[in-house]
């Protein structure tokens, strides 16, 4: 496996590929890889000749209050895992090379960012926006896998590879969960033994929100308003937003549609978490996703 620290060398490697006819996944991470990236890798793997996966720590995508400097880097871990999974490039830019004195050019999707993590971290996805704009421009892959645990996330990419015709496709595979339910994060290693044992109850919240909608219910208020009261079941755990959406939009729906996404974020001490599930109801049409 190789590994590569600059825009340069990357983009070199990436030409010379593409100009012999290969096909090039690319899974953008922060690192800290957990089974929810292995299976990135995977489904990459399976689709494309070569494979390059990014670490990069991406400052512009934290606020001052938030975790940069505390974030977890176990870079020789990664590179194990990368290795393992067959990664042909480990990317590992850094902060400088990313963003050189005079670095200007902000990447904003308004209204997809406007809500829910928009909402409770303003510059995180002007940041993320930016940072896989540039990451595409520099790996230049074919195909770009993302996770579902990030939903929104997920949609803001999609959203600015079409409005920009970045053509590269992009593909997002199911959240990998722990057994007890909890969605796999970077951040879970910060959960104390008993923050650990209570963590589940957002994807508890989310679930019963999910049945709910499959057992007929289309009142908003009520199935949210469950949601919330299985979270607050314990005192710990603080909900700050547990709502039905459209799962384009991601507006919020006041009547439950044949397709919605349950989108959550909880505060668990110091540690935010956040979560969501599809769920198309019984007697709708689905429609499958892009
Ligand atoms: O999901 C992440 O790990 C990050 O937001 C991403 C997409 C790698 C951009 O820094």
């Amino acid at each position: 496996m190789k590994i590569i620290h600059t825009a340069r060398s990357m983009a070199a490697w990436s030409e010379r590929l593409r100009r012999e006819g290969v096909t090039i996944g690319f899974v953008p991470t922060m690192g800290a890889l957990h089974d929810g990236h292995r299976s990135l890798i995977r489904a990459a793997r399976l689709r494309c000749d070569a494979l390059v996966v990014s670490i990069f720590v991406n400052p512009t995508q934290f606020s001052p209050t938030e975790d940069l400097a505390a974030y977890p880097r176990p870079i020789s871990r990664d590179r194990a895992l990368c290795r393992e999974e067959g990664v042909d490039v480990c990317f590992e830019p850094t902060a400088l090379g990313m963003y050189p004195e005079g670095f200007q050019t902000i990447v904003t999707v308004p209204a997809l960012g406007r809500r829910w993590e928009g909402a409770a971290r303003p510059h995180h996805f002007a940041g993320v926006a930016t940072v896989v704009t540039k990451l595409f421009g520099i790996v230049q892959p074919h195909l770009a896998l993302f996770g579902q645990k990030d939903y929104q996330q997920a949609a803001l990419v999609r959203q600015l590879v079409d409005d920009l015709n970045l053509g590269v496709g992009i593909h997002v595979r199911p959240t990998v969960r722990e057994r007890d339910g909890l969605a796999m994060s970077s951040r879970n290693v910060y959960l104390s033994h008993d923050e650990r044992r209570i963590a589940p109850l957002l994807s508890q919240a989310l679930r019963i929100g999910r049945q709910m909608i499959v057992g007929g219910m289309s009142d908003v208020a009520a199935i949210e308003r469950t949601m919330r009261q299985t979270i607050e079941q314990e005192p710990s755990i603080h909900a700050e937003y547990l709502a039905v959406c459209d799962p384009d939009s991601l507006e919020p729906l006041s009547v439950v549609a044949a397709r919605a996404v349950l989108l959550g974020a909880v505060r668990i001490g110091s540690i935010r978490l956040i979560d969501n599930l599809l769920v198309n109801k019984p007697d709708g049409k689905s429609r499958a996703t892009r």
